[in-house]
């Protein structure tokens, strides 16, 4: 595993975009496999400025993006539909047919799981999977748990994930309990993997991700084993990190 230390939030997103940018001049058809929250938007306006003045073209990338709430429609403003459509899709050259999404309103989960299962087989699989990370090492929304075997599938959050995210929402009782996710395995079928971190309040976890040992208990510690994983984290979420 790479780990890129850079001095603030500002220069994390630049490095990561650039790392994006790398995989699509190689490939302009690339699978790009995309994360919310709110660590990658600094990432996805270097993207949205970079493709305006013409250095990144999206006419035929295609992106699968890690999760989504259940119950909540593309209009919700919460929806990671929605999200990614206001921070990046309506502001880059992409063709919305090539972007997708797991379906939070397909009442039948089963089938939905199934769905987005094969849908990613069927664009060849990612090229390069962007994660942020839950204080709880959480990645997409694979919360600890005692294996590592998860494919796409309906996860019940955890409390400390459902206190994270409320500040998007009114109150925490608004946060859906449950959200669809590709699973660990899904993952780490990608063939590059880049995590974003930024921030204090991500320097414990950051640790137990770099120096503990690989853990389903600490889901992204399993980064550890992929063979191309960068890391790209600021000084702050990096701070417990010595010999960097
Ligand atoms: C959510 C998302 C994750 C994200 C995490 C951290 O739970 N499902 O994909 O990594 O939040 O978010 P933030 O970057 O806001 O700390």
């Amino acid at each position: 595993m790479k780990i890129i230390k850079t001095i603030d939030y500002d220069h994390m997103s630049e490095a990561a975009a650039a790392l994006i940018c790398d995989v699509i001049s190689e490939k302009p058809d690339a699978v790009l496999g995309l994360a919310t929250g709110s660590t990658p938007m600094g990432l996805y306006k270097k993207l949205i400025e970079w493709n305006e003045e013409g250095t990144v073209d999206f006419e035929k990338v295609r992106t699968v993006n890690l999760d989504e709430y259940v119950g909540l429609s593309k209009d919700n403003s919460n929806s990671y539909y929605h999200v990614m459509h206001e921070f990046l899709f309506d502001h880059i050259n992409i063709n919305y047919d090539n972007t997708h999404l797991p379906d939070g309103m397909n009442p039948n989960p089963e089938e939905e799981c199934e769905r987005y299962k094969n849908l990613i087989e069927s664009l060849g699989g990612v090229d390069v999977q962007l994660l942020g990370v839950g204080h709880n090492g959480h990645i997409g929304f694979n919360e600890p748990s005692d294996s590592f075997d998860s494919e796409v599938h309906l996860e019940d959050l955890s409390l400390e994930t459902l206190n994270a995210n409320k500040r998007f929402f009114e109150s925490i009782d608004d946060v859906p309990k449950r959200a669809f996710t590709m699973g660990i395995q899904t993952i780490m079928r990608a063939k590059k993997i880049i995590l974003v971190a930024s921030g204090e309040d991500k320097a414990k976890i950051m640790e137990e991700i770099i120096e503990g040992p690989v853990t389903p208990k600490v889901p992204a510690s399993i980064l550890k084993t992929h063979p191309d994983c960068t890391i790209i984290a600021d000084s702050d979420a990096l701070k417990l990190i010595k010999n960097l």
